[in-house]
């Protein structure tokens, strides 16, 4: 790194042809002699320019270097004030000071003010900040923290200290306003202290993964990733499932879940706590884009997001398309069930046949078996979960539904649900339907949710029929890269 010294007597030409002085550079921009401030405004040349930016990237520094007894320093400033001032003045790139600029970060009783009007020239008045003025917001905030205090209200934090540097810009309130409303927006927007780390879980580590998803299900918030959803899935077993998952953790936290489906779709929970949290969507969507982070990775790569209103709004901006709808419908459980008109039974091992039966009869290409069923119902996931199958009155297998339940008091999960096909338009697809609910209302569900594609009318139609609330139809989001 160049020393200051360096800096002073190795500068590019001056008026003279000669080494400049930055001394004398300095002293002469707030010269009383109006010749002297017209000489050092019009060293404009580019290498003194980078000089002084190189200088002012030592704040400490340069005050030494330009030591001046109090009485004989001309400006109300010190040196770097007034070098700063001159830099600032000259240059309109931002990521040209941004080291200078997190170097004044460390100095006391310092006004932002000529950097805050280069980083942010329109007054934060925008939707993507670049990520000189992330960084630059975000090092106003947390400069002076004690680093214990930064993983808390760190965003508000900087929030206020970029209001506290404002306050002193002059540019009269109305604008003042505007650039506090869109620094918090900003400052809220990227934490670069918060660590998120993306990993594929280990198999053992799949019981934290449900407990984890099964905490953020709650009722009133949007139907996403549900642990019924995993525990679905665990009929393929575990390492199958473990690999198929992508966990994002930041600071020790888990606060979103991937799972995916071969490599072009994934289905994302995110924790309710990170619905407003840009940091974390844009690394959200810095891992789904880039497919050598490892999570979507083909032509056209698809993500479920049904929750995470920043997050989603940040698909959008960033040019995902709408794919294809899905319609949730909820029922809530605090009154009894109806009764299903037809003997419903829960599956144990005598009953494995006629689920796996019922399944394969009801879904076109469904490759379950009775070892994929004894492989599910082993899982902690079923702990939480129960099989049902519906009987005809001359003791056919005709329907069958898996429900999983995420807690007393939270929203359970029907997955799947299904008629066998030389059985439908009697009934018991509501008949299903409804035991389901009951079953769940029976392990401590507060509600009962399934989510299908708006084009299966029937699902649609069915889970309405069974006392289910249509909700508005949430649409995947598709990237054509
Ligand atoms: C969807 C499915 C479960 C419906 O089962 P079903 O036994 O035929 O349904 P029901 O006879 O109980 O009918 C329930 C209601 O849905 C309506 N319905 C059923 N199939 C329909 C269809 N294809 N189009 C429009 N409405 C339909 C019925 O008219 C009835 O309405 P009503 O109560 O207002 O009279 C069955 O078609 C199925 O298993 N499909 C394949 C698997 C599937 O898609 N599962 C849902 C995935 S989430």
């Amino acid at each position: 790194m160049e020393s200051i010294a360096t800096a002073q007597c190795d500068c590019a030409p001056s008026r003279h042809n000669g080494p400049v002085d930055l001394r004398a550079l300095v002293a002469a921009m707030s010269d009383a002699r109006p010749g002297e401030r017209v000489w050092a405004s019009l060293v404009v040349d580019e290498a003194v320019l980078a000089r002084l930016i190189r200088a002012a990237e030592h704040p400490r520094a340069f005050d030494h270097a330009c030591r001046t007894p109090p009485d004989r320093w001309p400006h109300p400033g010190t040196p770097h004030d007034a070098l700063i001032t001159a830099v600032c003045q000259r240059v309109d790139d931002f990521r040209r000071l941004l080291e200078a600029a997190l170097a004044a970060v460390e100095l006391r009783d310092f006004s932002f003010a000529p950097y805050l009007r280069v980083a942010f020239p329109a007054g934060l008045a925008f939707d993507e900040p670049t990520p000189a003025q992330d960084c630059f917001a975000q090092d106003l905030g947390t400069g002076g923290i004690p680093s214990t205090q930064r993983h808390y209200g760190l965003r508000w934090a900087a929030a206020f200290s970029l209001w506290v540097a404002v306050d002193q810009w002059d540019r009269g309130v109305a604008y003042r306003q505007q650039f506090v409303g869109c620094a918090v927006r900003a400052a809220m927007g990227l934490d670069h202290h918060m660590h998120v780390d993306l990993t594929t879980p280990h198999a053992r580590a799949l019981g934290e993964v449900l407990s984890e998803l099964g905490s953020w299900q709650r009722d009133g918030l949007p139907v996403q990733l549900h642990p019924g959803d995993l525990g679905w899935q665990w009929r393929f077993g575990p390492a199958a499932l473990a690999g198929a998952l992508r966990v994002w953790t930041a600071n020790g936290t888990v606060v979103a879940i991937g799972l995916l489906d071969e490599g072009s779709l994934v289905r994302m929970g995110v924790a309710p706590s990170a619905d407003q949290d840009e940091g974390l969507a844009r690394i959200l969507l810095r891992d789904l884009e880039d497919p050598a982070r490892g999570v979507l990775t083909g032509d056209k790569p698809i993500v479920e997001a049904r929750f995470g209103t920043v997050f989603r709004s940040l698909l959008r901006r960033r040019g995902w398309i709408d794919d294809e709808p899905w319609t949730p419908l909820v029922r809530d459980l605090r009154s009894p069930v109806e009764t299903p008109r037809v003997r419903v039974e829960t599956v144990g091992h005598e009953r494995v046949a006629d689920r796996v039966a019922v399944q394969r009869a009801a879904f076109d290409r469904s490759t379950f078996t009775a070892g994929r069923w004894t492989v599910m119902s082993r899982s902690p996931a079923y702990r939480h979960a129960r099989c049902l199958v519906g009987y005809d009155d001359r003791d056919n297998a005709v329907a069958a539904a898996t429900v999983w339940s995420a807690g007393e008091g939270r929203p359970g999960l029907l997955e799947p649900v299904g008629v066998h096909r030389d059985h439908r338009g009697r009934g018991y697809g509501t008949a299903i339907t409804l035991a389901a609910a009951s079953t769940l209302r029976d392990m401590g569900a507060s509600s009962a949710t399934v989510v299908t594609p708006t084009s299966n009318a029937g699902a649609v139609a069915t889970y309405a029929s069974a006392g289910f609330r249509r909700l508005p139809a949430v649409t995947d989001f598709a990237l054509v890269r």
